[in-house]
């Protein structure tokens, strides 16, 4: 890690969960069908996905829970551009109701590339829902359906995601300035 501080905090603990809230008011009638499969992709999306579905239950939302590993960055905070599964899933998802989670959409490669690779093993609709999104990074287009919050070009921890493998229990998100 190159030295740097996280002193700014983006958004709080009670921001993100209002915000989780919003999200699942807005999904909740897509997602009330059957054979819903929700899919995390690793290691960003854990707390995110958590968080989701437990506020999705009360809504009558059941759905089968599964993860994907999916690597794109190296160590630093550059993508390399090349993206990978490292952990296919466990699940069958032949004419399910997929929705795909990820903590943040940035060069649209994960996404992009995840959806895709649902279809391809059968899954009748691909939903896609990114905590964060930076639209002003993208290199391949890619629109999520649900996303919290858009933010400009910033390398952000907390909340699932990580810089090197640090920061992803922190409660709130917070932008890393290296210094
Ligand atoms: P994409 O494939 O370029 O859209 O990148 C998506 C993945 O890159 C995410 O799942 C994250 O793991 C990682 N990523 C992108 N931006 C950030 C960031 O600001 N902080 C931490 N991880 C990030
Ligand atoms: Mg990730």
């Amino acid at each position: 890690m190159k030295p740097h501080h996280i002193r700014d905090v983006l958004f709080s603990a009670e921001q993100i969960q209002r915000r989780v809230d919003e999200l699942v008011t807005a999904m909740q009638q897509d997602l009330r069908g059957d054979n819903l499969v929700m899919i995390g992709i690793l290691r960003g999306s854990f707390i995110f996905l958590a968080d989701l579905v437990r506020d999705l239950y009360p809504h009558g939302v059941h759905p089968r829970i599964d993860f994907i590993t999916i690597e794109s960055y190296g160590s630093g905070t550059e993508s390399s551009g090349v993206v990978r599964i490292v952990k296919e899933l466990r699940t069958e998802v032949t004419g399910a109701n997929v929705v795909l989670i990820d903590d943040i959409l940035d060069s649209g490669r994960t996404l992009s590339f995840a959806s895709q690779h649902l279809r391809e093993l059968g899954a009748q609709t691909v939903r896609t829902c990114a905590l964060l999104d930076k639209p002003s990074r993208r290199v391949v287009p890619f629109e999520a359906d649900y996303v919290g919050f858009k933010i400009e070009d910033a390398f952000v921890v907390g909340y699932g995601l990580d810089y090197d493998s640090h920061y992803r229990e922190l409660p709130y998100i917070a932008k890393v300035t290296f210094v």
